[in-house]
């Protein structure tokens, strides 16, 4: 590949667009955000990276808890609007339906297909950004997403934002993770040291 040097940006995309859910004195919030990602499967642990100054921060600092939503690219146009607008100054806890677990300061959204109730355990703050990381306490999933017992990313439909400022769908399946490789290291002559394979997969059957 013939490669040019541009400014530092952090292009880890595509990522999945998905909506923070906080209650801000009593009334939920709904934040776009894209900084979102998993830092331990087992336990279930997740991060957000949202501003300081945004509204749904308040709620998280003073309730400790937050929900992230995935939304579907059916809601490209409700998921975007949260994304620019603040709920310092609009109310958004009617943009979607409203819906709670066991806990009253976890909203979560009834449209999303995967929703993840969590509770911080740690919080840091990176320049303007507060880094929540939250233990999942809660998942709930729509039960049209599954194929047999598993989930289906095409049901799940995600919504993608990418490093072009647009929103994307999912493509094709290109591939199996912990097995594809086993071609490689079949053909390889590297040494046998630690050789994961599909019983380390973290979502295996
Ligand atoms: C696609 C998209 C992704 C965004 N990602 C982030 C993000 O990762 N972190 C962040 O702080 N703000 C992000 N924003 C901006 C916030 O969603 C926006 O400022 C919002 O109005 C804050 O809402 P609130 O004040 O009600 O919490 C994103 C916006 C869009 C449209």
């Amino acid at each position: 590949m013939n490669k040019i040097q541009i400014d530092n940006l952090p292009l880890i995309y595509p990522l999945p667009a998905v909506l923070m859910g906080t209650m801000v004195n009593g009334v939920a919030n709904y934040t776009t955000l894209g900084n979102c990602g998993i830092m331990s499967v087992e336990p279930p642990v997740i991060y957000v990276s949202s501003d300081k100054r945004h509204h749904g921060n308040t709620g998280v600092r003073n309730s400790q808890r937050f929900s992230v939503n995935i939304p579907s690219t059916s809601m490209a146009v409700k998921t975007d609007y949260c994304g620019i607008v603040s709920g310092l100054s609009v109310d958004k806890s009617r943009v979607f339906e409203t819906f709670f677990g066991g806990h009253a300061a976890i909203p979560m959204i009834r449209e999303c297909p995967v929703n993840l109730a969590c509770e911080v355990i740690t919080v840091v703050t990176v320049f303007n950004m507060e880094v929540f990381i939250g233990k999942v306490i809660e998942t709930h999933v729509d039960r049209d997403c599954f194929s047999g017992k598993w989930l289906d990313t095409k049901k799940i439909d995600p919504l993608i934002y990418c490093m072009d400022n647009r929103y994307w769908s999912i493509g094709c399946e290109v591939g199996r993770g912990f097995e594809d490789g086993k071609k490689y290291r079949e053909s390889s002559p590297q040494s046998e040291r630690h050789q994961p394979d599909s019983s380390d997969a973290p979502y295996r059957k």
